[in-house]
């Protein structure tokens, strides 16, 4: 049964540190370097989430998306039974900012879009 209240924006856990099953089970999982080298191409892994999300017919992660800030770097749509929602994307960063936040939403179809972030550090 879809709950309603989680469709109205996006899902972040209350206490990041106290997470809930729901939260952990929704909250996406970024494993990247916390500093890269700009023009030199990393890898961001991400997973659904940090115990793992169902995966049926019924209740399932339907995508997921990869942001620099509010920029769309990369959109994965997945199918449930056959893909385990874990995508790992190789992202280029410029030498123009210092800093980058990695931003990740994925959408649950019965329990709607959850967000993560991670801050990462841009060498030349
Ligand atoms: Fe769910």
């Amino acid at each position: 049964m879809a709950e309603k209240s989680l469709f109205c924006g996006i899902n972040r856990p209350a206490d990041p540190a106290n997470k809930t099953e729901l939260e952990k089970k929704h909250t996406p999982v970024i494993e990247c370097p916390d500093t890269v080298k700009a023009g030199e191409p990393f890898q961001v892994k991400i997973k659904v989430g940090e115990i793992p999300h169902p995966n049926e017919e019924g209740h399932h992660i339907q995508w997921v998306e990869l942001y620099s800030g509010q920029n769309l770097y990369a959109r994965v749509d997945l199918t449930p039974v056959f893909v385990q929602p874990e995508v790992t994307i190789t992202v280029v960063k410029g030498g123009k900012h210092r800093t980058s936040t990695l931003r990740v939403l994925e959408r649950c179809n019965l329990h709607g879009t959850w967000e993560a972030t991670k801050e990462i550090t841009i060498t030349e």
